[in-house]
């Protein structure tokens, strides 16, 4: 789960990272009054969960509140790379004397975390990483050690901190790391990291993903969602404990087992092609043991999503059995048109493995309209993809 930068900035508060907070508002009057409340200059920040705010004229300075209160309306509504602002962070603004960069994340490629900083700090960083990598330090941190004053001393070199400032750059990459690990993130960046005319260090912005996957242990990450910023069908999907992703094509996606249910989304992209680029819709692995509920929540959602044309049910029986899980869709679909959703859009169904020849049969005994019985995995991504164009 991706934070906004108000999020951020209340844990890096919490665990010790010098940073400014400010008033969230959403509304102009709002921002007068906070901007009132605040005093002097302020500084009107977008709040959306993407990067490049400055250059999209997401940030503004404001001399006064009254200025402050047009700047909030400027900002308030504009689309940023597809997110449109509902909130912004009306905050003091900081006397910058240099900008830095630091950031922590998970490595997948390394197989560990990775910290990145820079003395060339702002909103030109991608281009500093594009066009002189050399300026941006990396150094691989080892999971087991994590960033100790040993560690974060090495990447504050690495990158070049000045003398003055490397005693508290090295307190402040210390407790960002905290924040990695003890909110369990996967990224935590800080562009930038400023240091005052006084020689001091502070976070001026802040992203932070969470990582979903520990989220039973942070009980507190709950009020961090934003329900409104969410994907609706994601939310009812959660809801049911399934592991759903939307996407934005049109076939809609049903498999056991995430590997599986990656290649089907694979091999319907590729079979989309021949059929005027139709593609998946969303991402749905209803696991192994899926039960006649569990098969009709996820078509429920599946097919209650405006975009899916058709849907591609792609099932290789292992421990559950083909025949349970021929016996599910069917089910599933006499538990839908009983709670009064007519289902009518076509389901391609792809049945492999434990049981196959008996599954068939029972979806070929069923003989629903809308259910299609395809052998291969190859013919029903071409079949499903066909009848998402409408053949
Ligand atoms: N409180 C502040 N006081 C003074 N200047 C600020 C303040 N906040 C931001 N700025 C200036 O605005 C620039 C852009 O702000 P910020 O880093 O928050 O957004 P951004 O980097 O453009 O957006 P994103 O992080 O989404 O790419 C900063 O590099 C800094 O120069
Ligand atoms: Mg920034």
């Amino acid at each position: 789960m991706d934070l906004y930068e108000y999020q951020a900035k209340d844990l890096f508060a919490k665990h010790g990272v010098p940073t400014q907070s400010g008033i969230v508002v959403t509304d102009a009057d709002a921002a007068v009054a906070a901007a009132e409340q605040i005093g002097g200059l302020v500084v009107v920040k977008a709040q959306v969960k993407t990067g490049g705010r400055g250059k999209a004229g997401g940030v503004k300075l404001a001399q006064n509140a009254s200025e402050a209160g047009e700047k909030a309306s400027a900002i308030l509504g504009l689309d940023i790379k597809g997110h449109i602002v509902h909130k912004v962070l009306v905050t003091g603004a900081a006397d910058i004397a240099q900008e830095y960069y630091v950031s922590y994340l998970l490595d997948r490629a390394n197989r560990t975390f990775l910290a990145m900083a820079s003395v060339e700090g702002g909103m030109d960083i991608e281009e500093v990483a594009a066009t002189k990598p050399e300026a941006l330090a990396k150094v691989l941190i080892d999971p087991l050690v994590g960033v100790d004053a040993a560690m974060a001393a090495q990447i504050a070199d690495a990158a070049g901190f000045p003398a003055e400032v490397r005693d508290e750059v090295i307190e402040v990459l210390q407790r960002l790391w905290e924040v990695f690990v003890k909110e369990d993130a996967t990224l935590v960046e800080v562009n930038p990291l400023v240091q005052t005319p006084e020689g001091r260090i502070m976070a001026l912005d802040g992203k932070v993903t969470l990582d979903e996957n520990a989220e039973f242990r942070h009980a507190d990450h709950a009020a961090l969602v934003d329900l409104a910023a969410e994907n609706g069908l994601e939310l009812k999907a959660k809801e049911k404990g399934l592991n759903y992703v939307k996407l934005d094509g049109e076939v809609g996606i049903i498999g056991n087992g995430a590997g599986l249910v990656m290649s089907t989304l694979d091999v319907v992209a590729y079979a989309g092609e021949a059929h005027g680029g139709v593609r998946p819709a969303n991402f749905l692995d209803i696991g192994g043991g899926a039960s006649a509920q569990v098969m009709a929540d996820g078509l429920e959602i599946v097919l209650s999503d405006p975009g899916v044309k058709s849907v591609f049910v792609n099932v290789f029986g292992g421990i559950t059995a083909c025949d349970a899980v021929a016996n599910g869709i069917v089910q599933a679909i006499g538990l839908l048109e009983q709670g009064g959703d007519k289902v009518t859009k076509p389901i391609v169904c792809r049945l492999d493995g434990n049981n196959a020849a008996a599954g068939r049969a029972i979806l070929a005994e069923a003989n629903l309209a809308v259910i299609n019985v395809v052998d291969t995995m190859d013919d029903a991504a071409d079949r499903v993809a066909a009848l998402a164009a409408g053949a």
